[in-house]
């Protein structure tokens, strides 16, 4: 942070000082704070390289094919003890090899319920929002939900529908889901910028034309 506040200081310094020196007599005790080297908003926003938005994979219009998340007529879900498959469920949960770059986990987006919409507290089958607007699924069911984050957020294959995996992941988002309470719900961080609201050069800028 620092680093990066020093090298706009230093602009805005050489820039007074430089407007000082280049001001007939009578205006240097008022530089104008307008005056491109000294407007501090002239500088590049320094949210802009730090939106973590900006490859947003939870962005609407990326539409995905429902029939690689929707089980095939004639499949059966591997069945095996539920607790077993939640304990496993739960590493591949934090596991971030699961995603298609190898960097983010479904625990990246869910910890603390967070991304969850007061959906997930009803049984399934039910509605989700974005699996109607990116793949125009009226409903859906958990391990569907489970196949649908592994091919949009996770951005890689669904797994086999007979495969332990889904299974255990399945069991385990079961569990998660018993423990969440829609109020606690936070909205996806990823459709309001953090950075718009504390960008320091947005709304107020008074060097802003008018
Ligand atoms: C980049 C963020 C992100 C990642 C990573 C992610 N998800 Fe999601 N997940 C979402 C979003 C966004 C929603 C949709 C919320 C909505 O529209 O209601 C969602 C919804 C869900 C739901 C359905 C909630 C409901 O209302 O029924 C389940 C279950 C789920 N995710 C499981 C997973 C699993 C399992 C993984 C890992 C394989 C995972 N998610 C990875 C963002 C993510």
């Amino acid at each position: 942070m620092k680093t990066q506040i020093r090298p706009l200081r230093a602009a805005i310094l050489t820039g007074l000082f430089s407007a000082v020196i280049a001001m007939p007599a009578p205006l240097i005790a008022a530089p104008n704070p307008c005056a491109p080297k000294v407007n501090p908003c002239a500088a590049k926003n320094p949210c802009a390289a730090k939106n973590p938005c900006a490859a947003n994979p939870c962005a609407a219009g990326n539409r995905i094919d429902p029939t690689l998340v929707t089980r095939p007529k004639g499949t059966k879900p591997y069945k095996g003890n539920h607790k077993e498959l939640a304990k496993e469920g739960e590493k591949l949960w934090n596991s971030a090899k699961l995603s298609g770059p190898g960097t983010i986990s479904c625990a990246s987006c869910h910890t603390g319920g967070a991304m969850f919409q007061s959906s997930f507290a009803k049984p399934y089958p039910h509605q989700v929002q974005m699996a109607v607007d990116n793949a125009g699924m009226k409903s859906i069911t958990l391990e569907e939900m489970v196949q649908f984050c592994m091919v949009k957020p996770m951005q890689t294959k669904p797994f086999a529908w007979d495969s332990r995996e889904l299974a255990a992941l399945t069991a385990y988002a079961a569990d998660v889901q018993k423990t969440f309470k829609p109020g606690k719900a936070t909205a996806n961080p990823c459709v309001a910028n953090p950075c718009a609201a504390k960008n320091p050069c947005g709304a107020k800028n008074p060097c802003a034309a008018r």
